[in-house]
C-alpha cells in the first residue's frame, strides 16, 4: 500500500492510539485524532505536529453512537480518509465482590468496543466504496476474543464480535479494493493493561505494538495476532476442545482486584506512549 495520507485514529489520546498517531505523523500526512480527553489529545497532537503532520482533533464519545457516526460522516466528508483505524476501546472486569459483570458494564463494553467501531467502519466503508479509490480500514481487537474469560465476559464478547464483523467486512470490501485488517494484540503496556493486576506474558510496549499494527496495514494483511508468541498460543488454543476450555476457565479466577472500572479516568502517570517519543511520556 502507498503510505496513507489521510488517517483517522480513534482512541488516539492514549496507549496504542497515541503511539500509532506518533508513528504515522510526518509531512504531507493529515491525522484526524479522536478521543474524549481533550488535554491528552492536544498533547498527542503537539507531538504529531512537531513531526510535520497536519492534525485535526475531534473530541467524541464512541458510546454516543449517533453523535460518533455524525462526526465520522462530517470528518470523512471534509478529509476523505484513505485509512481509518478503529482503536478506541475500554477494558473492564467484574470486581472481586461480583460473580459476573453488571448489565451496565456489559452494555458499555459492547457500545464502545463493538457497536461503535462496527457501525463506524461500515459508514466509512460505504463512503470509500462510493469514492472508488480503494482505502484501508483497521480494527483493533484482542486475543481476549479467543478464550472464555469468566471475569471479563463483556470484554471478551465485544472483541469476539468485532472479529466476526471484521472478517465479514473484509469479504464484502475485497472486490472494491478496500483492505480490512483485523489485529488482535496480546498485552500492551498502556493505561488499560496497567489497571489489570495480573501476570502479563509477552507484554509489548505501545511503540512496538504500533509498528506491528502499521506493518499489518501496509501489507493489507486480513488478520494478525501480535506479538508472534500469542499467535502460537492461539493456534494451540484452537486445538483445545471447547468443553475443556470452559471447564478450565471456570477453575481459574484471575486476580483483578486492582482493576478499576473502564469508565474511570485513565491515570496520567502511566507512560502508555512510545518511549521514542518523549513528549508523550506522561499521557
Ligand atoms: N493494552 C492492552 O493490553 C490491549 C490488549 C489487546 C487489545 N487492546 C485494545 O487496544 C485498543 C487501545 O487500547 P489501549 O491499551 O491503548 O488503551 P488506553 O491506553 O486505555 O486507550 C484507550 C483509548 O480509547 C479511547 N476511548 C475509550 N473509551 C472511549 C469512548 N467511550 N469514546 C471515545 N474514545 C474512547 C480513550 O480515549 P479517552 O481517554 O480520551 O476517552 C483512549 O484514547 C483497545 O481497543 C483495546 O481493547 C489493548
Amino acid at each position: 500500500m502507498i503510505r496513507p495520507r489521510t488517517i483517522l485514529i480513534t482512541g488516539a489520546s492514549s496507549g496504542i492510539g497515541a503511539a500509532l498517531a506518533a508513528a504515522y505523523a510526518c509531512e504531507r500526512t493529515t491525522l484526524v485524532l479522536m478521543g474524549r480527553n481533550e488535554d491528552r489529545l492536544s498533547r498527542v497532537s503537539a507531538v504529531c505536529r512537531d513531526k510535520g503532520a497536519l492534525v485535526v482533533v475531534a473530541v467524541r464519545d464512541v458510546a454516543d453512537i449517533d453523535g460518533f457516526l455524525g462526526s465520522l460522516s462530517d470528518l470523512d466528508g471534509k478529509w476523505r480518509f484513505d485509512l481509518a483505524i478503529f482503536n478506541a476501546g475500554i477494558g473492564d472486569t467484574c470486581a472481586s465482590s461480583q460473580q459476573i459483570e453488571s448489565p451496565q458494564q456489559v452494555l458499555s463494553l459492547l457500545d464502545v468496543n463493538l457497536r461503535g467501531p462496527a457501525a463506524g467502519a461500515s459508514l466509512i466503508a460505504d463512503r470509500m466504496i462510493a469514492r472508488r479509490q480503494g482505502g484501508a480500514i483497521a480494527l483493533i481487537s484482542s486475543v481476549a476474543a479467543f478464550v472464555p474469560l469468566p471475569i471479563a465476559a463483556g470484554y471478551a464478547s465485544s472483541k469476539a464480535g468485532l472479529n466476526a464483523f471484521g472478517l465479514s467486512l473484509n469479504g464484502a470490501l475485497r472486490r472494491h479494493g478496500i483492505a480490512v485488517s483485523l489485529i488482535c494484540p496480546g498485552y500492551v503496556d498502556t493505561p488499560m493493561s496497567a489497571r489489570l493486576n495480573t501476570f502479563k506474558p509477552f507484554q509489548m510496549q505501545p511503540d512496538a505494538a504500533a509498528r506491528a499494527i502499521m506493518a499489518c496495514i501496509t501489507k493489507r494483511q486480513s488478520f494478525a495476532i501480535i506479538p508472534m508468541q500469542y499467535a502460537i498460543v492461539c493456534a494451540f488454543l484452537k486445538l483445545v476442545p471447547t468443553k475443556f476450555a470452559v471447564w478450565f476457565s471456570s477453575k481459574f479466577r484471575l486476580d483483578a482486584s486492582a482493576y478499576r472500572s473502564g469508565s474511570e479516568p485513565i491515570s496520567d502517570t502511566h507512560p502508555g506512549a512510545p518511549s521514542s517519543c518523549p513528549k508523550l511520556d506522561n499521557l
